[in-house]
């Protein structure tokens, strides 16, 4: 059963677990408050699939705790993986123990955070297939009837108003006018953002054009701003 709730890819070789890595894990997933402190240990991509395939069980039964019904846990440690997938060990490990502690569930194609924030709750768009508006209803659909009728936000690169400017048939489109947005700013902590989940690659290597060839309409719009000396921004929403 090793693997199966968090879909870890095999990284082949470094299969040796570290001791510091599991119980700095053990500890964050079982502590009551959800600021779990984080022992900054360098680690391998073979060192944390490891030592993730140790501290599963204990997610699980963390879940169990929490009444989450198994159907949710499977739905959401599956997030895991896919963030190891996407992003290798550069996946970012405070986000990984929040979804091994229950602190973010799958709803469907969205994700959603269990307790609430300052009365909202915040919602998150984890790596996949494209946000189609019939699947971000379903999903929507589904957290109203797990959580309730609470103010639902986002945070996110997704809601920079540059993108509105993608063709009308766009999901990004569709997704961001879903949100009244509030004042923001334009910095490079959300350059740093966009460079990672639009490109998967350091923001410096995307600005040299030489180096870096867009392939997607999103990319090439994104790029276009960043080199012409513009930030991007991740503007807070409240669902309408
Ligand atoms: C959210 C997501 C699924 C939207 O993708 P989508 O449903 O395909 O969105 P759109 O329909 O608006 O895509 C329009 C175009 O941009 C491309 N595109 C969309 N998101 C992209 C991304 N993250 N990286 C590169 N290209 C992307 C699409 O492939 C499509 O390309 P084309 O017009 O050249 O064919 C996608 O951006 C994604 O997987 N993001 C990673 C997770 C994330 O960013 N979460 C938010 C964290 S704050």
């Amino acid at each position: 059963m090793s693997g199966s709730f968090l879909q870890l890819p095999d990284t082949g070789t470094d299969r040796c677990a570290d001791p510091v890595l599991i119980s700095n894990l053990a500890r964050a997933i079982d502590s009551s408050t959800k600021h779990h402190d984080l022992i900054d240990v360098p680690y391998t991509l073979g060192a944390l699939t490891a030592a993730l395939r140790e501290v599963e069980a204990l997610a699980v039964n963390r879940h169990k705790c929490l009444a989450i019904p198994i159907g949710v846990t499977q739905a959401s440690l599956a997030d895991v993986g896919r963030k190891i997938r996407a992003y290798g060990a550069a996946a970012e490990l405070s986000w990984l123990v929040g979804v091994l502690r229950g602190d973010v569930l799958t709803l469907g194609r969205l994700q959603f955070e269990r307790t609430l924030t300052a009365g909202t709750r915040a919602m998150h768009i984890p790596e996949g297939r494209p946000l189609h508006p019939a699947v971000v209803d379903s999903s929507l659909g589904s957290a109203r009837t797990y959580f309730g009728e609470d103010p639902i936000v986002c945070t996110s690169w997704l809601l920079d108003p540059s993108l509105q400017a993608l063709p009308a048939t766009s999901n990004i489109v569709n997704f961001a006018q879903r949100f009244e947005i509030g004042a923001f700013n334009a910095d490079e902590e959300a350059d740093l953002a966009v460079a990672k989940f639009v490109f998967k690659r350091p923001l410096q290597e995307i600005l040299d054009p030489n180096k870096f060839v867009p392939s997607t309409s999103v990319q090439r719009l994104v790029i276009a701003r960043l080199r012409a000396g513009f930030h991007w921004s991740e503007p807070r929403g409240t669902l309408r």
